[in-house]
């Protein structure tokens, strides 16, 4: 059957990118979507339970489509799931609006990128540029061309047999005669090996004449969902530029089981290797563009992201990653040419990449302790990154301890019936008028809503509670909205009506969405929690909670609180550090020096495993509920809601 099915092809077109492609009969149309490199969301990762992955069908003949479990009120008659449809005709199909992703990411996500804490450390990027006059060959002195710079760079600089990567050799000879031997030799001074003396030099690259004025490196967050970059400049400790892109892989699900899982694929590890390799491309584009300064003066590449990122791009199998007992391939990953991963740089550019702690604590978080400076602190710090997959880390100079929580896709838009990621259109912020109770809604870029996004949910459940029309079970209470009404997933609230929307249709939010929100929230507080009880310390003794992340900048601290997400201490001890992952990469590329704390860090920190831990469930539990099932955890809330 399959080979008969091969052998039937049908165009598909995607609008509006007006995108078309020849397909084999019954292939799956969000496959089909994602080799014609259209972009679909699909927060499951084409499971069939997110409806993310909604398409309208313009013509052809969908009669042998399958179109499973949804009923019509979830998808209007119109609509189907890509994920769930297979193409049997030729077809021609819209991308609406709510399945698309925005090409621009909102400027609402690219500001605060720098909330480093860090002190003491000093300007010394590993990446020296060393200019050097060779007096010519000649007769009495024919020595070796390497020969001949390693003997200046002893004799100027007190650089002795400083190694040389073989590249460099293959074109010495032209570089040295071009400009009269006169050369600037890069020379990287790290190793970022976990090691007492890591400063060990090496030289990268040569180029004719005096070229120390230009000197540059890009500091890289791989996020699942957007890539950060800076472009810095290594003479005058500046970032020169600032960029963020959707991470493409992104059309393949929302979080990083999603993508292990799609690894398991025949060429899924390739092809997600592909997709980050060309947002870096992007990004790197971006960074130049506008610019005086060209791909050939990027001398160095630090990246940092969690253990799944950084295990694609380097094109390592992720799988064990999800399987008991969860091992990372490495912990410390050698430098590697980035070049000779597909990223668009000179080929003498080594890519670093930060040290990672365990499968679900990575780079990106010891990234952002450091540029926390939490390691430099006696008082005891909480330090959380609120995402699908939650990091944790409690701990002071001494002692860290770190842990992962699982809560689910929430907190990105996923598994909300109205979820979206933070990109223009989303409701971001809601109130209620005291006196109507009718809402007030804000979208991320004013634009007329479309979705609901992570810190929009947590705004809008928490302000519903504190007027009473959602209790403290998740539940509404009818007699308190004209809005609430009966919809095919229960009670829900209409926060906007169709004629206000972008979508064409009622934007609500549902019972189950909030009991969505409960079980990410509870999964976060029960990891805080547990992680803290498993040193004996109570949140109360937090002397500063440090927020990271892209959510956290968009966070509301209060509602966050009200809901049962934050411990209920006083308000003056949270931080917000933007992305912390991002500014320890930059802090790096500034300072050699940060290689030995950044190994430091990792190796202290001490990894719970959170889902094999009996106290996590009970506590998981015991959050069910708003803001929680024990009173005295959240006494100011508490008191809040009774007033009301
Ligand atoms: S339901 Fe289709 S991708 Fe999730």
């Amino acid at each position: 059957l399959s080979e008969f099915r091969k052998a039937i092809k049908h165009k598909v077109r995607f609008l509006p990118d007006n995108v078309e492609i020849i397909v084999d009969r019954g292939t799956n149309l969000l496959s089909a979507a994602m080799a014609a490199g259209v972009h679909i969301n699909a927060s499951c990762g084409g499971m069939g339970v997110c409806k993310t992955c909604k398409i309208d069908v313009v013509s052809g003949n969908l009669e042998k489509s399958h179109r499973e479990n949804v009923p019509e009120t979830v998808l209007k008659p119109e609509f189907h799931q890509a994920c769930r449809t297979q193409i049997y005709s030729d077809l021609v199909v819209t991308v609406p609006v709510e399945s698309r992703l925005d090409k621009a990411v909102p400027a609402e996500e690219k500001k605060k990128t720098s909330g480093v804490s860090l002190s003491g450390w000093k300007f010394n990027p590993p990446i020296k540029k060393y200019y050097l006059e060779l007096p010519p060959a000649t007769g009495d002195d024919n020595v070796s061309d390497f020969f001949r710079l390693r003997r200046e760079l002893k004799k100027a600089f007190d650089l002795a047999d400083v190694p040389i990567d073989f590249t460099v050799v293959r074109k010495l000879p032209e570089t040295l005669r071009k400009k009269d031997w006169k050369v600037t030799t890069t020379i990287i001074l790290t190793s970022a090996r976990p090691s007492k003396n890591n400063n060990i030099p090496r030289i990268i690259n040569i180029e004719p004449g005096d070229t120390r004025s230009r000197n540059h490196a890009l500091a890289v967050d791989i996020g699942t969902t957007t890539i950060c970059a800076q472009l810095l400049d290594l003479n005058r400790g500046k970032i020169v530029k600032d960029s963020i892109v959707f991470n493409k892989q992104i059309s393949y699900g929302s979080d990083v089981i999603s993508r292990i899982n799609h690894c398991q694929q025949p060429g899924g590890l390739e092809k997600l290797q592909e997709l980050v390799v060309s947002s870096l491309n992007d990004i790197i584009h971006n960074l130049l563009g506008n610019t005086d300064i060209h791909i050939e003066e990027i001398n160095f590449m630090m990246l940092a992201g969690n253990t799944t990122m950084t295990q694609i791009l380097m094109g390592l199998e992720p799988k064990y990653l999800r399987l008991a007992p969860y091992t990372p391939v490495a912990d410390f990953l050698p430098p590697v040419k980035a070049a000779s991963l597909g990223i668009a740089v000179p080929d003498h550019v080594y890519v670093y990449t930060f040290p990672s702690v365990s499968s679900y604590v990575g780079g990106d978080i010891v990234s952002g302790v450091l540029s926390s400076g939490m390691h430099q602190k006696k008082k005891i710090t909480f330090y959380m990154d609120i995402g699908t997959n939650g990091e944790i880390v409690i701990g002071n100079s001494e002692w860290m301890v770190t842990a992962s929580c699982s809560a689910g896709p929430a907190f990105e838009g996923g598994g909300i019936k109205f979820g979206m990621v933070a990109m223009n259109g989303a409701i971001q912020d809601f109130s209620l008028t005291p006196a109507t109770l009718e809402p007030r809604i804000e979208t991320i870029g004013r634009e007329r809503p479309r979705g609901i996004c992570g810190s929009g949910l947590i705004n809008i459940i928490a302000e519903l509670l504190e007027a009473g029309v959602i209790g403290q079970d998740g539940k509404f209470n009818s007699s308190k909205s004209k809005r609430i009404r009966e919809g095919l997933d229960g009670n829900e609230y209409v926060l906007a009506w169709a004629a206000e929307t972008q979508i064409g249709q009622d934007i609500v939010i549902t019972e189950v969405d909030i009991d969505n929100l409960i079980r990410a929230k509870a999964a976060m507080y029960a990891g805080c929690h547990t992680l803290s009880r498993s040193v004996n310390v109570d949140c109360s003794e937090f002397a500063q909670v440090i927020i990271a992340g892209n959510f956290g900048n968009s966070l509301n601290i209060e509602k966050a609180i009200t809901i049962g997400l934050l411990p209920d201490i006083p308000r003056d001890r949270f931080t917000f550090i933007g992305n912390g992952s991002l500014s320890g990469t930059r802090l790096l590329s500034f300072s050699s020096g940060l290689f030995d704390s950044a190994n430091k860090i990792a190796r202290m920190m001490t990894n719970i495993e959170l889902s094999e831990n009996n106290d996590f469930s009970s506590n998981y539990i015991a959050a069910l509920f708003l803001p929680h099932t024990d009173e005295k955890a959240f006494p100011s809330i508490n008191a809040k809601l009774r007033k009301n």
